[in-house]
């Protein structure tokens, strides 16, 4: 086992040396042909013979008691194979990441909330069974509207802990500028494209399932612990997930209620959540209130910074959406309070959705310097560059890499800023009007432990294993091209094994630390497994080349077959955090710059471009990396302008549960779109030097898009989304 927790920068010289020329090179998906030949299996594809399909009755209230479920209808209808109520497994709602999961109740705390299961032949006859379950409940009053309850400062739940360095109050009293403000943000539903899904079978007394999961030994600790079953009795699959968004950070219920149904049964059973199920099953993200008070002087230059949040969460959950997360590093000033207080609402949960903190949090700030910037009658770029600390401005902490200001210079440079007229409402073409804005952006960055096994077969191919998950983030193909890297061979010799969580335990997908840790995980096994090829060849393992299967050393040379010598070599890597992730402050950085136009009779925004720059460490696949960034900065147009959960304050259900009610960017949304990266290799990171990539799109993306609309317009919208009715009524005359 080559074990390397982060204790020291590390750094393998073969992936620097890139003999193989394959790091970094935005070579296609590993698994893009079985993708758009719809051959890769999916959670709910290629089921066992005599798989069954199920539907999860909701509660039809939000808050209040089940007074009796009647299933007598359900059960006579043909197909039906069975209506299952009131079982000890059943959850009442899904969990974030190793999170428990309730058990039968008939206390309703949230609409949606699991009431029975439908077991039948087809899917059509389970939901059409489902209607012919016949509840009546109790209800009580719920706590459906989050800003009618009461904040709770001191809550303790969450990781993130409130922040408070100096005397914030005073030192804005003192200033000579003083800047307050406070946005609102909804909530926001994850929105993976492949339904939250699970097909289980039991052999023997083991569970299988194959289920759409971002992190496999998390969720069979829950599977385990939620079925009461041994954790070496659960198996999990996952070899291809269409997407997580965070929603499948954690197991959702049906997941669990797919494995009761199959032990109760006897037969495989499977279960995708419909979309409208989705919104009641699956966390989203919390809504917030962001009250941001600055205080500086004439130049800009920050004394106080105080950015104090609201969130809700219903009451057994520990997550809290970690509001402040990414604002802590991101701009000097001596006297600092950043906190996240709580409301307990009666509403499905809150979780983590990508970006968890960053995504809400750079909205508020970043739209909030773009005030005080003119407010400051100074440019936007400038105030934040007199405001870029050289440590972390919190712990005091040196940044491993931090190339903010590269980022600023570079991003303002291709979008040609210089052009931008800072007086808002003056650029028109025709009835549109135009404008530019930005907005800083930073993700932080995690290394978590992770662990890979590689085997160099007689054939000299190269074998991969870990229970990682590529969830549409190239998992795949960055783990191939780092061990290709590290062992000299092509892609095309190299086979990777994920989503079984009977493979060596890694860090999974979430926070933005998959590739990072899994991919050093594969590098430290490639080292061992190096330096064994080294004593074959008698040589040390620096004095080694390796490319294209030929290993070179001292003039001599080799075919990397040849020395396998039959028995095939296997090694294993770990990595985690250690002494210097905890040393160091670290993040991944950026900024995004957005053109929008505005037509000055309907109010209708267009985003036309985007162009972001992105400091991420090492980048080890540029397409699938920049694939990443411009997915999370087309998320950012639709977290800006459109997406919002609605709640109906009356009952506690989302009205607009569906992509047709609740739009999310697509296609015809998106502009031209640019993303660039200024590489530095971060070897106090992680062994292959990458930071986090995934999350960073959407951090700063909103607030430069809603900064572009302020400026277009004059109008100032702190309730989001910018929809064209807030708008209106400010715009310039026509
Ligand atoms: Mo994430 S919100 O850790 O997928």
């Amino acid at each position: 086992m080559n074990d390397h927790a982060m204790d020291a920068p590390y750094r393998p010289a073969a992936l620097d040396k890139g003999t193989q020329g394959l790091i970094g090179k935005g070579i296609d998906r590993y698994e893009g042909p079985l993708k758009v030949s719809g051959t890769a299996p999916y959670a709910v594809e290629g089921a066992p013979e005599g798989t069954l399909y199920a539907h999860i009755v909701g509660a039809a209230i939000g808050a209040g008691k089940v007074l009796s479920i009647d299933t007598k209808a359900a059960e006579a209808t043909p197909g039906v194979i069975k209506v299952i109520v009131e079982h000890p497994d059943f959850p009442s709602s899904g969990g974030s990441s190793r999170e428990p999961m309730s058990d039968w109740t008939d206390q309703i705390d949230h609409f949606g909330q699991p009431i029975a299961v439908i077991v039948a032949e087809s899917l059509e006859i389970a939901r059409d069974a489902a209607l012919a379950v016949a509840v009546t409940y109790e209800t009580r009053e719920g706590r459906f509207d989050p800003a009618e309850q009461t904040p709770v400062v001191d809550h303790k739940i969450g990781f993130l802990p409130n922040i408070v360095i100096g005397d914030v109050d005073a030192a804005i009293d003192a200033a000579e500028v003083r800047f307050d403000q406070s946005y609102t943000t909804p909530p926001h539903f994850p929105a993976a494209l492949e339904p939250h899904a699970t097909t289980a079978w039991w052999e023997g007394g083991d569970l299988i399932v194959r289920a759409s999961l971002q992190v496999l030994n998390g969720a069979r600790e829950t599977i385990a612990t939620q079925l009461g079953l041994d954790q070496a009795r659960v198996r999990i699959l996952a070899p291809y997930v269409g997407g997580g968004f965070g929603g499948k950070t954690g197991v959702g219920p049906e997941t669990i209620l797919a494995a009761v149904a199959a032990r109760e049964i006897g037969r495989p059973v499977k279960i995708a959540l419909p979309r409208r199920q989705t919104a009641a099953l699956v966390h989203h993200r919390g809504d917030t209130v962001q009250r941001i008070r600055i205080g500086c002087d004439a130049d800009g230059h920050i004394a106080a910074f105080a950015h104090d949040s609201v969130t809700s969460q219903k009451p057994d959950k520990g997550f809290l959406e970690p509001v402040h997360f990414g604002t802590i590093p991101l701009y000097a000033g001596k006297h600092r309070r950043f906190t996240t207080a709580l409301t307990i609402v009666d509403l499905p949960s809150s979780g983590a959705v990508r970006a968890p903190g960053e995504a809400v949090g750079t909205f508020a700030v970043e739209c909030a310097m773009d005030e005080l910037a003119e407010q400051l009658g100074l440019d936007p770029i400038e105030l934040r560059r007199r405001n870029e600390p050289e440590t972390d401005p919190t712990s005091g902490k040196p940044f491993s890499t931090r190339l903010m200001l590269q980022c600023y210079e570079e991003g303002a440079r291709r979008f040609g800023w210089d052009q931008r007229n800072p007086v808002p409402g003056q650029n028109r073409e025709g009835e549109w009007l135009i404008g530019h804005g930005m907005a800083a952006a930073l993700r932080g960055n995690f290394t978590v432990n992770s662990e890979a096994r590689v085997t160099l077969t007689a054939e000299g191919r190269a074998v991969i294993e870990t229970d990682m998950t590529d969830i549409g983030t190239g998992t795949y193909t960055v783990l191939a091209q780092v061990a290709g890297e590290m062992l000299g061979l092509p892609v095309s010799a190299i086979d990777v094994r994920l989503g079984d969580s009977d493979l060596p335990v890694s860090a999974g997908s979430g926070g933005s630390f998959g590739a990072g840790s899994s991919g050093s995980a594969v590098a430290l096994a490639c080292e061992d497994i190096l330096a064994e090829l080294a004593r074959r060849m008698n040589a040390a393992p620096e004095e080694l080349t390796l490319k294209d299967g030929v290993v070179s050393a001292g003039g001599r040379s080799s075919p990397i077959a040849d020395l396998v010598r039959g028995k095939p070599i296997a090694a294993h890597g770990k990595t985690g955090p250690g002494q210097v992730s905890r040393r160091t402050s670290q993040a991944s950085h950026g900024a995004q710059f957005a053109e929008v136009a505005v037509n000055a009779v309907t109010g209708e925004i267009r985003v036309r471009r985007l162009i972001g720059v992105f400091d991420v460490g090492r980048v080890l696949n540029e397409k699938t990396a920049r694939n990443q960034m411009v997915g999370g900065m087309i998320w950012g147009i639709g977290y800006a302008l459109s997406e919002e959960a609605v709640v109906d304050t009356r009952t506690g259900q989302f009205v607009n549960p569906d992509f047709g009610e609740y739009h999310v960017a697509v296609h015809a949304d998106a502009p031209a779109v640019e993303c660039h990266f200024i590489e530095q290799v971060d070897d106090q990171a992680n062994p292959v030097g990458a930071k986090a990539v995934g999350e960073l799109g959407i951090s700063g993306a909103g607030a430069a898009v809603a900064n572009a609309v302020y400026n277009a317009t004059g109008v100032r919208v702190r309730d989001f989304p910018i929809t064209l009715d807030k708008l209106l009524a400010g715009l310039p005359p026509v």
